[in-house]
């Protein structure tokens, strides 16, 4: 998507200096700051840092770092560098998938173009996915006053490009419709706060941010027309592990009558993993919760100590079950509540 009218993706390969340039989001919305990289182990720390993150650029990235790996340290492609970019992050199964298949490819002994290729065409395949499934999404937003509820970060800078929840809404409004979404700002991290509403603010679609608590209350007035969340993994049965608070956000659905959509591409599809049960929750750092950063008036970065000195409770995700599910939508078109019956 474009930003102060220049295109860019969340991550990509740099031809110019053969590395890895990726977007930091940690620094949004405050400062706009590309890190180019032609080291892979720094590659995997941006992952594991949440330089970038969402589940489509976790996967990207690492195909991009791997193949950095394999132009370096073929001999330790196998050993070292698949499990060390396996480990960055435990939930979104996009990485496994990306990992698995620059493996596959490796299994060749091809050359350093051929890695890069592969990886260049899986994030290629990210976009064009995202593009179609926001094309499905699209359809099933035009309705009411397109009132739209997103948690999280589920746009182009979690998903390379275009995003897979806002893919739909920015079709919307290219369409000339004229969506609103209110953004839940998404404690602890702030995904919704500092980027999603900054993303919206740039492709020129207006929002409202809100506090997490805000939405069951906004659903109950009919002020809420549709939810569209991303997903870090969906298994088998269709249950969802996404940011902590979209189950939440899904029973308040069910009981104000709200259409709850799922957008993924096919790469958040984890057919090894029959129930949500089985999804790997990831548990982050009590920090996240004790501390706050951001600038002060004067522009500087600054943290602070937000709450008491207690220990914190940090689950990174939690898992929606596909009955609180209205519809998932990928590239691939929509897995409805009635067709799962029928099957
Ligand atoms: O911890 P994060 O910021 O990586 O979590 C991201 C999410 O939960 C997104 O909703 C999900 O990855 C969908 S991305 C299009």
């Amino acid at each position: 998507m474009r930003v102060n009218g220049r295109h860019y993706r969340a991550v990509q390969w740099h031809a110019d200096s053969g590395g890895v340039a990726w977007i930091d989001q940690r620094q949004l919305p405050h400062r706009f700051v590309e890190v180019v990289s032609q080291n892979p182990e720094t590659v995997a720390v941006a992952i594991e840092q949440m330089q970038v993150r969402g589940a489509p650029t976790i996967g990207a990235t690492a195909a991009y770092g791997l193949a950095l790996a394999w132009s370096q340290d073929r001999a330790r492609f196998f050993s070292h560098w698949l499990p060390r970019f396996r480990a960055t992050r435990p939930t979104a199964v996009n990485l496994f998938h990306a990992c698995d298949q620059l493996q596959q490819h490796a299994g060749d002994d091809p050359d350093v173009r051929t890695m890069i290729d592969c990886a260049q065409a899986y994030a290629d395949a990210e976009v064009a996915a995202n593009r179609a499934m926001g094309e499905h999404l699209a359809a099933l937003l035009a309705v009411g006053e397109r009132r739209i509820l997103t948690h999280c970060n589920a746009g182009w800078l979690a998903a390379v490009d275009w995003g897979t929840a806002t893919s739909g809404i920015y079709q919307l409004a290219a369409a000339g419709e004229l969506p609103f979404v209110w953004v839940d700002e998404t404690r602890p991290r702030m995904q919704g706060a500092r980027l999603t509403a900054w993303e919206l603010q740039q492709q020129g679609v207006d929002c409202a941010l809100q506090a997490d608590g805000a939405a069951a209350w906004m659903m109950a007035q009919g002020r809420v027309d549709a939810i569209v969340v991303g997903a870090d993994r969906i298994a088998a049965n269709g249950d969802v592990a996404n940011k902590i608070g979209t189950y939440a956000l899904a029973l308040a659905a069910q009981a104000h009558n709200v259409p709850f959509y799922v957008a993924a591409p096919s790469s958040t599809f984890d057919a090894a993993t029959s129930c949500g049960a089985d999804i790997p929750i990831e548990s982050r750092d009590d920090d996240e919760l004790l501390h706050m950063d951001g600038v002060d008036a004067d522009g500087v970065h600054r943290e602070i100590q937000v709450a008491a000195d207690v220990d914190a409770n940090n689950p990174a995700f939690d898992v929606t079950p596909f009955h609180c599910v209205t519809a998932i939508v990928s590239e691939q078109g929509i897995w409805q509540q009635e067709q799962a019956d029928e099957t």
